[in-house]
């Protein structure tokens, strides 16, 4: 996959992709990730980038026509059908839904827009625009490196256990199962299971849950599918909608559906109870 950076900071998108996954892709040529310089596609001797806006008002808006040639110069070295996606926080949510469908195009242009605003004609250039999440960053480029990095573990040959993408977080629907290494027990002072107690700084013994040790397999199994449904119905019960489950986690949710009301309706007659 080839993907092109277009940004002001290029220096704030190079270092992240120098490390890591991405950074070893880059390295073995999965990836070719070139990263674009908006400056460099100024006419002007200054290398101006913004301008005041028209209308008036506080701050400055990127220039539409540096984005022009930098596409332009991009469209000559395409590998494919360009995917060029604007990162904005009026965008659509990201999701995997999205990093699944990226990560099968050739050739990504990430447009890393600015918190201050962008000539809205740098839209009709645009295919996507993807905003990261319900906040404002100061500038497109830590989200240009989000998406990056999520599509780019998906390409094949990028994270070397395929089996380990597969089971994602969210891939299904579900999230991840707790998962634990060596040693089996470890003292623990504070943190946030003792956040509140009168023995806040007590030590506790954290113990590796016993199934995870016991050698049985299918055990093992049951009990992880069990931790994922019941962690996705407390923490994002809205991912359950849309959740790819079979038949064996069906019945969990079910049981563990009805667990809850059972003990919701005795929380209730508990409640009336002292009416
Ligand atoms: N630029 C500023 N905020 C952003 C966000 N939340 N997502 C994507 N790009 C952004």
């Amino acid at each position: 996959m080839t993907v092109d950076i277009v940004t002001i900071f290029p220096a704030m998108v190079q270092a992240p992709l120098a490390a890591g996954i991405v950074g070893r892709a880059i390295e073995r040529g999965t990836l070719d990730v070139k990263v674009r310089d908006l400056r460099d596609f100024t006419t002007d001797r200054h290398r101006v980038v913004d301008d005041v806006p028209y209308g008036g008002g506080p701050g400055m808006v990127l220039k539409p026509d540096p984005f022009f040639r930098a596409l332009d110069a991009i469209e000559t070295d395409r590998v494919g059908p360009l995917t060029v996606i604007l990162t904005s926080p009026q965008g659509k949510r990201f999701t995997q839904v999205d990093a699944q469908r990226l990560s099968g195009q050739p050739h990504l242009v990430l447009l890393c827009g600015r918190y201050e605003g962008f000539d809205d004609r740098i839209r009709q250039r645009v295919t996507d625009e993807i905003s990261i999440g319900d906040y404002v960053l100061s500038g497109g480029e830590l989200a240009a490196l989000v998406v990056v990095d999520a599509v780019a573990r998906l390409v094949p040959g990028v994270v070397g256990d395929e089996q380990s993408v597969a089971e994602d977080s969210f891939s299904r629907g579900l999230l991840d199962f707790p998962q634990f290494t060596r040693p089996p027990e470890i003292a623990c002072r504070g943190g946030a299971g003792n956040a509140g107690s009168a023995t806040a700084s007590a030590e506790r013994v954290l113990k590796v849950p016993d199934v995870l040790l016991s050698g049985n397999h299918a055990e093992i199994r049951r009990w992880r599918k069990r931790q994922a449904v019941a962690r996705t119905l407390e923490r994002r019960p809205d991912l359950l909608d849309g959740a790819v489950l079979d038949e064996e986690e069906k019945q969990i949710l079910r049981e563990l559906q009805d667990g809850r009301s059972a003990e919701l309706q005795k929380g209730q007659a508990r409640n009336h109870g002292r009416d």
